[in-house]
């Protein structure tokens, strides 16, 4: 058996905790097999950790995820938080694990099962065999930058925000998007807004640089945003990597995800540096939110979470193999017309959140 590897799982609010659930499920199947060797522990994060210690995540939790393998995260807030100040508030604790981590590069691949072409609000034709990986800078920009609050000038309140990049920041980033593109379809679209914003112009000279020094043989675009989400709807399949900075990767990214029929779907990984030991701290997450209205009922859609799970084995732990098999057993279960809610349709069958993952795992057996 492998050496024991160390998952930090921190299912959050709302729906987390149901969609972890089956991720426990596929990693205690898959450790009772031998075919992993994870150790899992579980703690608070979000409004689940600011009920009990007041603060969104803890400092003995962060320790735990820099320690860790890699870390898995649920999801974060809901309204019984509406009213706690900012520093404190659930998302306030994914963006402390994030910035802390250094997790600057966050994937988020939205690609379209066969069978789930009708869940998608776009014409079949426009997004069959959809595959486009968006590339989002992590740990900076307007997120993170200084100054930010409210202020009273000349007598008139104001609300502040900056967008901010280093050369190294987008450098960084752009650099995971272009190799990315080398193992796929070899293009990478950037997006800004260059034609407003400072740090639009910046963001292009810094890639269009790093593109003639290292990159030369990728084929590079450049595209506003407002246009790329436009392009989005009208004709995605002309994407292959899009990189492109915090805020309009997170925009970006859930008008991709409905391209593929539900944010249900949309599994996501965010990356760091190596670091000495050739660990590179990673933390796995679906890109959909806490869904408070649903929470509990069994509605929820576990398959971004599994395949967030697929993720963290095919990029922390180089289980290209196994992370095939899990994307397989999803495709599979889709094509025995099983649905969550959020995907059902006219025929299929409608599952709870919990007989999702148990048919994820019976198509693993399948699989072996
Ligand atoms: C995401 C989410 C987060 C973000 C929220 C929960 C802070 O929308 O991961 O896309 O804005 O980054
Ligand atoms: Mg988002």
């Amino acid at each position: 058996m492998s050496d024991p590897k160390n998952i930090l799982m921190l299912a959050g609010d709302g729906i987390g905790p149901e969609v972890m659930g089956e991720v426990k499920r596929i990693i205690d199947w898959s450790n009772a097999k031998g075919d992993t060797n994870f150790v899992v522990e579980e703690d608070l994060v979000g409004g689940a950790c600011y009920d009990v210690h007041g603060v969104a995540v803890t400092d003995a939790t962060m320790a735990k995820a820099h320690a860790a393998d890699a870390v898995m995260l649920g999801a974060v807030g809901g309204p019984k938080w509406d009213d706690v100040a900012r520093e404190n508030r659930p998302e306030a604790g994914l963006l402390r694990l994030r910035k802390e981590m250094d997790l600057f590069a966050n994937l988020r691949p939205a690609v379209v099962f066969d069978a789930l072409i009708d869940a998608s609000s776009l014409k079949p034709e426009l997004i069959k065999g959809l595959d486009i990986m968006i590339v989002r800078e992590l740990t900076a920009g307007v997120y993170f930058g200084q100054p930010r609050g409210e202020e009273i000038r000349d007598g008139v309140a104001y609300g502040f925000d900056t967008q901010i990049y280093s050369e190294p920041e987008i450098d960084r980033v752009a650099r995971v998007a272009f190799d990315m593109a080398k193992k796929r379809g070899n293009r990478v679209c950037s997006v800004e807004k260059a034609n407003v914003m400072e740090s639009g112009v910046f963001w292009r000279k810094v890639v269009t640089k790093l593109h003639a020094a290292d990159y030369a043989d990728v084929e590079l675009s450049h595209m506003y945003a407002d246009n790329c989400a436009m392009q989005l709807v009208r004709a995605p399949a002309q994407f292959d990597v899009i990189v492109t900075d915090n805020l309009f990767g997170d925009i970006l990214s859930d008008c991709a995800a409905m391209l593929t029929g539900s944010l249900g779907m949309l599994p996501s990984a965010s990356l760091g540096t190596k670091d000495a030991n050739g660990k590179t701290p990673a933390m796995y997450e679906p890109v959909h939110g806490s869904a408070p209205d649903i929470q509990g009922e069994g509605k929820a859609n576990p398959l971004a979470t599994i395949l967030s799970y697929s993720m963290m084995l095919r990029y922390s732990f180089n289980l290209g193999q196994q992370a095939d098999n899990v994307d397989q057993a999803v495709q599979n279960v889709l094509g025995q017309n099983l649905r969550t809610a959020d995907i059902m349709s006219k025929g299929m069958t409608q599952l709870s959140t919990q007989d999702m993952g148990k048919a994820v795992v019976a198509e693993l057996e399948k699989l072996g």
